[in-house]
């Protein structure tokens, strides 16, 4: 069960990339308090989103939302400077790449955001147990990273249940976050699991009311 309040957090990267603006705006109408940004370097995953001067003018447009950036780079320890400078709240990494992750949380935390550590679904939740007193965020991904609208990943619901027990049993602070594949049918059973971060890109933008979704999510959440 988690402590924190539910929040849903649209993923951008199933908006209009020729005017990310539009989807920040239907975000912040739907009452959306956090946006997910999907920074892709095509080598970590095998696409290319946007980078730090897309994030830099998404925060010249709203000052106050929440911007959880998630880093699906190789060598995300070379490109925290530029993102916590673009205005991230919160920046999180993937456990998964060869580089120095504990010195890179640190340098997150330094910068003034919040440190998330994400796992891809074949990650076992042990690859997370060095850090997990050092970060403010877990993400599990619920499908393969690299691009919305993708299946979500039943076998991970057993890694939220893992990461939340570990949270209560050692009175930890980190918010509990899925991404991708989340929906109105896949969001109950990851709530139930422990989660309180929900990331929705298609479920969100394709909805014929996005704040009706996010309301749905947001006041599920809170039912669980
Ligand atoms: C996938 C990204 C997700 C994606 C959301 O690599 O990390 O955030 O944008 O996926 P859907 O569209 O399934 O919600
Ligand atoms: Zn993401």
């Amino acid at each position: 069960m988690s402590p924190h309040r539910p929040i849903l957090a649209p993923s951008v990267l199933a908006g209009n990339h020729a005017s990310l603006g539009k989807a920040l705006e239907t975000a912040v109408a739907a009452g959306a308090q956090w946006l997910h940004l999907d920074i892709m370097d095509g080598h970590f995953v095998p696409n290319l989103s946007f980078g730090p001067q897309t994030v830099a003018d998404l925060r010249k447009l709203n000052a106050e939302i929440f911007l959880d950036t998630h880093l699906m780079l190789a060598n995300p320890d070379k490109h925290i400077e530029a993102f916590a400078a673009a205005g991230s709240n919160n920046i999180t990494i993937h456990v998964e790449p060869n580089y120095d992750v504990i010195g890179t949380l640190e340098r997150i935390a330094q910068l003034g955001c919040q440190r998330g550590l994400a796992l891809n679904p074949g990650t076992p939740a042990e690859a997370a147990l060095p850090f997990i007193e050092s970060v403010d965020l877990i993400l599990v991904m619920t499908v393969w990273p690299g691009f919305g609208g993708r299946n979500f990943i039943t076998e991970t619901l057993e890694k939220m249940r893992i990461f939340d027990l570990w949270r209560t049993e050692r009175n930890l602070p980190f918010r509990l976050e899925v991404d991708g594949g989340i929906d109105a049918s896949t969001a109950p059973a990851c709530l139930s699991a422990g989660v309180d971060t929900l990331v929705a890109g298609t479920a969100f933008f394709k909805a014929s009311s996005p704040q009706v979704f996010l309301r749905q999510m947001e006041g599920e959440a809170g039912r669980q």
